[in-house]
Order: structure tokens, then C-alpha cells, then sequence
């Protein structure tokens, strides 16, 4: 598959299957499935108890359901986060942490409302204007097809009907568990060709800076963005979804964006697209 085709005129295939599509969850929803979804693998590594802290964060205090707090557990020592286990993301930490890298870009794995997620700083505001060459990242907005090669709809579509799935502000979160048997990617998790840094363009699978699920070694482009598709485990109905592109590996498709906002320097997740994710169970 071609990975830069033009994009075609808007028509029923596009935008109108990806409104059909769109769907919402209330809150009791969400909860459900935000502990169901976490609850699999969060759960065997912190223990009942510790992930049920994680599911009302900010206890009372500050931050509230929105905030989005660093999840370095047992990797205290390695992650350049680690010494902000649960402390809340502030976009001025994932800069100056870009500031040492090649690509300027940086990650971090996270936990929103009890759900693991990613949240990656990649430099589009100064890269954007610039020649498209390797190691200058910027968001690219793409094509997406579903797990059978049938087109799905454009990114830009999907902007035009509602601006806040573009990343805001540099920084772009996604829901972080892995379509392919719902395992939870993270950013340099592990050390190899695929999490390194560098970056290249195209959402190919050439380049570092993905997300890497250990599981069964899929990669996802958190710069490269697409529409796609995924089926809600529960009951089995098809959702259309604003992702990053998986890369390489075995899963399915790629993972689905939580849109965020920063305010006064602190990442918050915007809890309008739970339909999202609802892959696993
Ligand atoms: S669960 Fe992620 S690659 Fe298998």
C-alpha cells in the first residue's frame, strides 16, 4: 500500500461513513470500560488495590478527572520521568527533555482516569514550515485504511468535523492498549531500531521514536495520523476512530487518540471520544 496517495474528493466512503460512525459514551460508561480496559494488565502489575487508587485520580485534590499524571512504575530508575511517578504531566517537562534529543521529541507513558495512555511532544510548530527530511518530525496527517486494506476516510476529514482531535500545542496522547492482543505500548519501553532516536517521514515503518508494544513487538507513528477503524469488544459494533498509524508488527491497526488541552502548563485529556476505547475488554 502506497503510504502518500492523493487524497480523494470527499464522498460517501468518507466523511459520511465516518460521522455514521461517531458515537459517544456517558460517564457511567466510561467508567465501566475505563476500568475493564485498564484492568487487565494495570491490574497484574500493581495489584487491585493500587489500581483502584488510579481510577479517581487527584483523590480530592487538584487535577480532577482531566489531569493526566506519569506512570513510570518499575522504571523509576530508567525513564526520564521516573523520579514523577503519578505526578501530573507538565508540557514544560516533555520540552526541556526534547531539548536532549536528536529529534527533538520526547514521551512519556501515563495514566488518565485509570485508562494507560502516551503522550509524545513532537515539535510541529517548528518543523511544520520546514523541508520534510529525516529527524525534523512534524504531525502528517494521512490516509487510513482498516486492518483489510479498504479505505476508511482522510485525517483532514476528520479535523474538519471537530479541530480538537489535532494535536494541540505539540503534544498528541493516545489510549495505550495494543490492538493486537491488548498489551500497553509505551515510549522506550526497550531499546532497539524502532524506539531510537530518530524519526522519518511518511508513517512508514523505517525511522525510530514509535511506540513499541514488548508483547509482540508492533510499532505505531505517534507523528503519523489517520483514520481508521476498530470493533467495540463488548458488543461487536465497528467504530470509526482518529489514530496514529500502526507501523509494523501484528497489530491490526493503529492506537486511538485521546484529544488533550494544556492548561497553565498541565496535560488534560478531553473525555469526549470514549467510543474509542472500547477494543478491549
Ligand atoms: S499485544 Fe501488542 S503486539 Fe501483541
Amino acid at each position: 500500500m502506497a503510504e502518500h496517495k492523493l487524497r480523494p474528493a470527499p464522498g460517501s466512503e468518507s466523511k459520511d461513513s465516518i460521522s455514521a460512525n461517531f458515537k459517544t459514551l456517558n460517564r457511567r460508561q466510561f467508567l465501566t470500560y475505563g476500568f475493564g480496559a485498564a484492568a487487565g494488565v494495570l491490574a497484574a502489575s500493581v495489584g487491585a488495590l493500587g489500581f483502584a487508587s488510579l481510577l479517581m485520580p487527584g483523590g480530592g485534590g487538584s487535577g480532577g478527572d482531566t489531569e493526566v499524571k506519569y506512570w513510570a512504575k518499575g522504571r523509576e530508575d530508567t525513564a526520564w520521568y521516573g523520579a514523577m511517578h503519578l505526578q501530573g504531566m507538565k508540557k514544560s517537562d516533555f520540552v526541556a527533555e526534547a531539548e536532549k534529543s536528536a529529534t527533538g521529541m520526547s514521551g512519556a507513558q501515563g495514566v488518565w482516569n485509570g485508562l494507560p495512555v502516551n503522550v509524545t511532544f513532537v515539535p510541529h510548530s517548528a518543523n511544520a514550515g520546514t523541508p520534510l527530511v529525516s529527524n525534523k518530525p512534524r504531525f502528517q496527517l494521512l490516509e487510513g485504511y482498516d486492518a483489510t486494506g479498504k479505505y476508511i476516510g482522510h485525517f483532514e476529514d476528520m479535523v474538519d468535523m471537530d479541530a480538537r482531535i489535532m494535536p494541540s500545542d505539540d503534544i498528541i496522547m493516545v489510549f495505550s492498549r495494543c490492538p493486537h492482543l491488548c498489551c500497553i505500548p509505551g515510549w522506550q519501553l526497550v531499546d532497539n531500531s524502532s524506539t531510537e532516536d530518530s524519526w522519518a517521514s511518511g508513517g512508514g515503518d523505517g525511522g525510530g521514536s514509535k511506540l513499541f508494544c514488548i508483547c509482540h513487538s508492533s510499532r505505531f507513528d505517534p507523528t503519523a495520523l489517520e483514520a481508521n477503524t476498530n470493533r467495540n469488544r463488548s458488543n461487536g459494533s465497528t467504530f470509526t476512530y482518529a489514530g496514529i498509524r500502526r507501523t509494523g508488527g501484528p497489530a491490526p491497526v493503529g492506537l486511538p487518540i485521546i484529544p488533550v488541552a494544556i492548561n497553565a502548563d498541565a496535560i488534560e485529556g478531553i473525555p469526549d471520544y470514549l467510543d474509542w476505547l472500547t477494543y478491549c475488554d
